[in-house]
């Protein structure tokens, strides 16, 4: 089968959970000065015409810092962050002008040639981001420096409900009618917590974040971030500090999920959106429960779960020797110290199959999607164990399995060493799912 018709099925399900949500983008000075800059805005149309409500946030230090060079003037940072004086300011104002244009001009033309054709895009912007003064940080005046002081976001909404997408500039207004330059993170950041915001969109120079040895980290989840944050800062990788520190400052309040893509990988921003693996870093607000693999210190909570689920024959009986010996098996999902649920995969290497047993959910955490949970879970393990299907013995949960893509089958279909174990008394059915 043709990949992309592999790849479209796949991605449907993202489609539909992306509709009529509200993404949050922020874009680097750098980022649209990248010759991939091109295709970024294509995929946002593209995400644009799937129904999502796309608030973009730009920065442009380093189109400031052309400006000063070509006018002989010079930056000056404290912490980090520029001081603003009356004649950087006037590049700022140069710079976040030309960029507005370039952008909106971009995005003009890519719906020209998006499936949307003929349909107008309107681009929109205003004075929605309230600011003030940094002020004397040290002894040192910030002047036209500002931060964040409110979001209009009331304004922006009324515009995403018109179907417009909302360009922030990094700047900001104060009441008394003065002009500031902002950070695009603080804006980016801020903007998704006021919106309430689904996601928060970041790209970097980087593929996401990495850890100390320069690889992806996948997933973060924000509670674990202070000690990369202080690696960051001690290792002067300054972008990666901000962006985790912004994708933290998000998480805390209340935006689910931070991502962090790549500016110059090409379909960056849609493999991070439509498959289950992205390529860039994910930082959820933690979970207070996880997922992992049970050890053997889980084996009393383990029994809890499961034994009153043997005693109504819906699961098939272990003793704890057996479980002990087979707990390396178990995946588990823990949450406040609590083992709530479970499942089991015992591989048959041989037929390049493994059987899923001993599903379970506590009764009071059902409805959770928990079940859901694990089965993905050991779908994900089967599959990094090169098994190209699994199949699974029910008695009670025919329908459960048949509606996440199992298959019945006969025990001929199943491995002969499970199959000449079947027990006709308890009479289960079995089902089969192809792993792709
Ligand atoms: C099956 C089980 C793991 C699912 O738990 P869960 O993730 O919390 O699932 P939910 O309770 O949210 O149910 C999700 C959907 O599956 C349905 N469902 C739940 N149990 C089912 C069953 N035994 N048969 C068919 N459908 C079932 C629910 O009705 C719900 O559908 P709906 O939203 O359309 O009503 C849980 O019900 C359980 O632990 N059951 C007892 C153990 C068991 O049967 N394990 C399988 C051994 S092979």
């Amino acid at each position: 089968m043709h990949d992309y018709v592999n790849s479209l099925r796949h991605s449907l399900p993202y489609i539909n959970a992306h509709r009529d949500r509200t993404f949050v983008v922020m874009l680097p000075g750098e980022s649209i000065a990248h010759e991939n800059f091109g295709n970024t805005v294509h995929d946002l149309v593209l995400l644009h015409s799937l129904g999502v409500r796309l608030v973009l946030v730009f920065g442009s230090r380093p189109q400031i810092e052309a400006r000063l060079t070509a006018l002989g003037l010079e930056s000056h940072y404290h912490q980090d962050l520029r001081i603003t004086d009356a004649a950087t300011l006037s590049c700022v104002l140069d710079a976040v002008g030309q960029l507005r244009a370039a952008i909106e001009a971009r995005l003009s033309m890519d719906m020209a040639a998006s499936p949307m054709h003929g349909a107008r895009l309107r681009v929109a912007g205003g004075n929605f981001v309230t600011a003030r003064p940094l002020g004397v940080i040290d002894g040192i005046d910030f002047q036209h420096t500002g931060e964040v002081r409110r979001i209009d976001s009331k304004g922006i909404k009324h515009l995403l409900d018109d179907r417009s997408i909302v360009l922030l500039p990094p700047m900001g207004y104060s009441p008394t009618g003065e002009t500031f330059n902002l950070a695009s993170e603080d804006i980016a950041t801020r903007a998704a917590i006021e919106l309430q915001a689904d996601k928060l969109l970041l790209f970097s120079a980087e593929h996401g974040l990495l850890n100390a040895t320069g690889q992806l980290i996948r997933e973060l989840p924000a509670q674990q971030a202070k000690q990369h944050l202080q690696r960051f800062k001690d290792n002067k990788q300054i972008e990666q500090a901000e962006l985790l520190q912004a994708a933290v400052s998000a998480c805390r309040g209340g935006v689910t999920r931070c991502h962090i893509i790549s500016y110059h990988l090409d379909g960056a921003l849609l493999t991070e959106m439509f498959t289950r693996d992205g390529c860039g870093t994910l930082v959820d607000q933690g979970l207070f429960q996880q997922v992992r693999e049970a050890q053997i210190e889980d084996v009393g909570g383990l029994l809890e779960l499961i034994r009153p689920l043997e005693e109504q024959g819906v699961l098939v009986r272990r003793s704890r020797d057996l479980l002990e010996r087979e707990i390396s098996q178990f995946s588990i999902v823990e949450r406040d110290g609590l083992i709530i649920a479970c499942a089991a995969l015992y591989p048959f290497p041989e037929q390049a199959t493994g059987e899923l047993a001993c599903l379970a959910v506590h009764p009071d955490y059902r409805h959770g999607g928990y079940g859901d949970i694990l089965l993905e879970r050991i779908e994900q393990r089967a599959r990094s164990l090169q098994m190209q299907s699994l199949f699974v013995l029910t008695t009670r949960t025919a329908h459960w399995f048949q509606e996440r893509g199992f298959q019945p089958c006969t025990l001929e279909q199943i491995p002969s060493t499970k199959a000449s174990l079947y027990n006709f008394q308890r009479n289960s059915k079995v089902f089969r799912k192809t792993l792709n």
